[in-house]
């Protein structure tokens, strides 16, 4: 057997390859005798192994499909569009036997923090079917939006829908019966079961804000305009919140076949059933020890409901906690530990963790080769136990991602994951993969598919001389990438080109480098006359992900290491001990390696220029991200001295930017003054200290994260 030269995606379990050439013009497709012509898929099950199984025998006169069921030959013609429809004259023939590795090849949508138009969901159905996955799991419900029009209680739809933003606009949207049928017949036509997910009893305050007698404490709530985890959540001493679950979810029941369902169960704080007498009265009945018993209790009663209407339910994993209910398929996503613990009960389990299936992660986190190293399997497992491994999922968790950006998050990460799930280990070879990625990925863009990067794989360091007024950049590349497989170049690009740090650098104007730049070797020694240095990896002759780009911002205090009253968090050195005045701007990731972070205490840094020099202008640049607790300074002061004892306040620079708006922001706070002489310069940034009260750190330290400080 021949390995796989075919350029498809995910690669087949089997070529074997024989002599001639199908021209494709000519191309006829035929079903081998006894193959099903034509059957409804109903949308109730995965369809399982065998019947996605098929084979393919191409011959210089057409393609034979053979599968024993319909969704077979329904995989089998995405095979076939890959090789006739993706731009080549000819395919070799032989013939492909091909079927999954798992049953179960998902994707998770959420639909509540950003709203998914259909036509969107539909786009995304159709690039799941050409990559053989055959599961859409639709998140439906969140703090920040409710989304299923319930009979019954329009307050779903009419409330709980909708949030009004920090800027005072309204935001939202929800799904009609006839949204929702559709949805579910437009995948079910691509086999592709929707698999709806209605969380309980956390990320339940936009259902709150609209009925708050279902809450612990009463309420009012507003829909949630915070990421996070909130506090107030369904309340588990209360009937009337199982009769709303039980009407909502005897709702979805008929609108979704789905024979599983997914109930969330994630990210659920315990403290307002601490504090809620019902709650406690509740655990006192049921004689429950805990609160994690108690949500347990919550589980156990909502998979009885569904057992009793024939449906399995499906929830993170921390439905483990407390004791997992009997029937239960848990979704490990905290790494793989829930996947194990499940097995090892005999419980069924899919895989999605953090560390390889979160596509709203940044491809600085997690990038294309990292996701191709997935296995669902943890090597933890014995035979029978693995056996319990349905499969996995990607998960497109919507906060920082509108409409318009999901395919740039999806493309080209769901190729991988699409080969992660469906094609043999053995058969898995990345640069091969990558190799035959390219051509689908121009095909995919003809399609109307918008792709975005696959990695940002180079980092950079800068160290300046002020004595020689020397400046070495040092390129990293991540450390996963092989050496031996992956080579880093560069290039001195015009000082003159425009680029900004702050922004992504594939939205930018970037000459593209190739394999005729020179490899880095060592440290980059920058003249005065250069400012804009690129990095790229290359993966053979290939660019691997985006170019890094180094841009110098030449001022007085470059290479001087501050003195700080109080050090920076080991956790976010910035570029060490001189990160702060090293002449690089950070970026919108604050994990980029430019960003220095303090916890819980101000920013307050001295620079000595050495001697008494004239200054103009003063700025540090600092970072907001309310999400990873990093919050702007209230207010920086800038202080001048000529002895290092006295100190002359020259400005205070405040700022009007919300707390509270959710999108990274980077902020300059920049003081002109008129030119004074001094050796010393002092920056004090203050911090909040601790988080805000509405925040969910509320009380506990938060960030100040500063990338530069500039002296002119
Ligand atoms: C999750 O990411 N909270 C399941
Ligand atoms: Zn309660």
């Amino acid at each position: 057997m021949e390995p796989v030269s075919l350029p498809l995606v995910p690669a087949p379990r089997a070529w074997l390859p024989a002599e001639g050439v199908l021209a494709v013009a000519q191309a006829r497709i035929t079903l081998a005798e006894g193959t099903p012509h034509q059957e409804e898929f109903d949308g109730s099950e995965v369809p399982g192994v065998q019947a996605e199984s098929y084979r393919l025998d191409i011959t210089p006169t057409g393609i034979k499909i053979t599968a024993e069921h319909p969704a077979g030959v329904f995989r089998a013609r995405q095979t076939v569009r890959q090789l006739l429809e993706s731009g080549r004259t000819e395919v070799p023939c032989g013939v492909i036997e091909d079927s999954p590795r798992f049953a179960w090849r998902g994707m998770l949508l959420d639909c509540g923090r950003h709203f998914m138009p259909l036509d969107t969901i539909k786009h995304t159905i159709d690039q799941l079917a050409l990559h053989k996955f055959n599961v859409l799991h639709w998140h439906l419900t969140e703090d920040q939006g409710w989304r299923l029009d319930v009979p019954g209680y329009p307050e779903l739809a009419e409330v709980a829908a909708w949030r009004t933003q920090t800027d005072g606009s309204v935001y939202g949207g929800f799904y009609t019966e006839q949204d929702v049928r559709e949805i579910v017949a437009y995948a079910a036509e691509r086999f592709i079961t929707v698999v709806p997910e209605i969380e309980l009893p956390g990320h339940s305050v936009a259902a709150l804000a609209a009925y708050p007698e279902l809450s612990c404490t009463g309420g009012p709530f507003e829909v949630e305009t915070q990421w996070g985890v909130h506090a107030d959540v369904l309340c588990a001493g209360n009937d009337r919140v199982f009769t709303f679950l039980e009407d909502v979810f005897t709702y979805a029941l008929r609108i979704f076949p789905s024979r599983y369902i997914h109930i969330g169960g994630d990210e659920c704080p315990k403290e307002r059933w601490m504090a809620c007498a019902r709650c406690q009265q509740r655990m006192a009945d049921e004689d429950l020890a805990s609160e994690h018993e108690l949500q347990s209790w919550f589980i156990r009663r909502m998979e009885e409901f569904l057992e009793n209407h024939e449906r399995r339910l499906i929830g993170w994993d921390e439905i483990l906690e407390g004791g997992l209910a009997p029937s239960a398929t848990v979704q490990s996503w905290r790494g793989t530990r829930g996947a194990i613990a499940a097995a090892r009960q005999g419980n069924q389990a899919i895989v999605s963790p953090t560390s390889h299936a979160y596509f709203d992660y940044d491809v600085a986190v997690t990038d294309l080769q990292q996701v191709y190293t997935f296995d669902p399997v943890p090597p933890e497992l014995n035979e029978a136990e693995a056996r319990l491994i349905l499969g996995g999922e990607m998960n497109l968790w919507s906060e920082y991602i509108p409409p318009a950006r999901l395919d740039r998050m999806v493309f080209p990460r769901m190729t991988a994951m699409a080969e992660c799930l469906w094609t043999a280990p053995e058969e898995r070879d990345f640069p091969a993969f990558f190799q035959r990625l390219q051509p689908h990925l121009a095909w995919l863009t003809s399609l109307g598919v918008d792709v975005g990067p696959a990695a940002r794989p180079v980092g950079v360091l800068a160290d300046f001389d002020p004595k020689t007024r020397q400046h070495d950049l040092t390129f990293i590349m991540d450390e996963d990438l092989d050496p031996d497989t992956f080579a880093l170049r560069y290039r001195i690009l015009p000082s003159d080109l425009v680029f900004d740090p702050a922004q992504l650098v594939e939205d930018q104007d970037i000459p593209s480098l190739t394999t005729s730049d020179p490899r880095v070797t060592g440290p980059i020694v920058m003249t005065d006359q250069m400012d804009l240095v690129a990095a790229q990896a290359f993966l053979g002759t290939l660019p691997y992900g985006v170019p890094t780009v180094a841009k110098l911002t030449r001022h007085l205090a470059q290479g001087i290491a501050p003195v700080l009253a109080v050090p920076a968090s080991s956790r976010y050195p910035g570029g060490g001990p001189h990160g702060l005045t090293n002449g690089l701007h950070g970026g919108q990731n604050y994990r980029d390696g430019h960003w220095t972070g303090f916890e819980g205490v101000d920013l307050d840094a001295v620079i000595d220029l050495g001697r008494e020099t004239p200054i103009s202008h003063l700025e540090i640049g600092c970072y907001q991200g309310a999400t990873a607790w990093i919050f702007l300074p209230e207010k920086v002061d800038f202080f001048l001295s000529n002895d290092g004892q006295t100190w002359r306040p020259v400005a205070t620079v405040g700022h009007d930017i919300s707390n509270k708006i959710q999108r990274r922001i980077i902020h300059r706070f920049e003081a002109k003054v008129a030119p004074e002489e001094a050796r010393y310069v002092r920056v004090k940034a203050h911090s909040l200290i601790t988080c805000p009260a509405w925040h969910p750190g509320a009380g506990g330290p938060c960030w100040v994260f500063a990338d530069e400080i500039v002296v002119r």
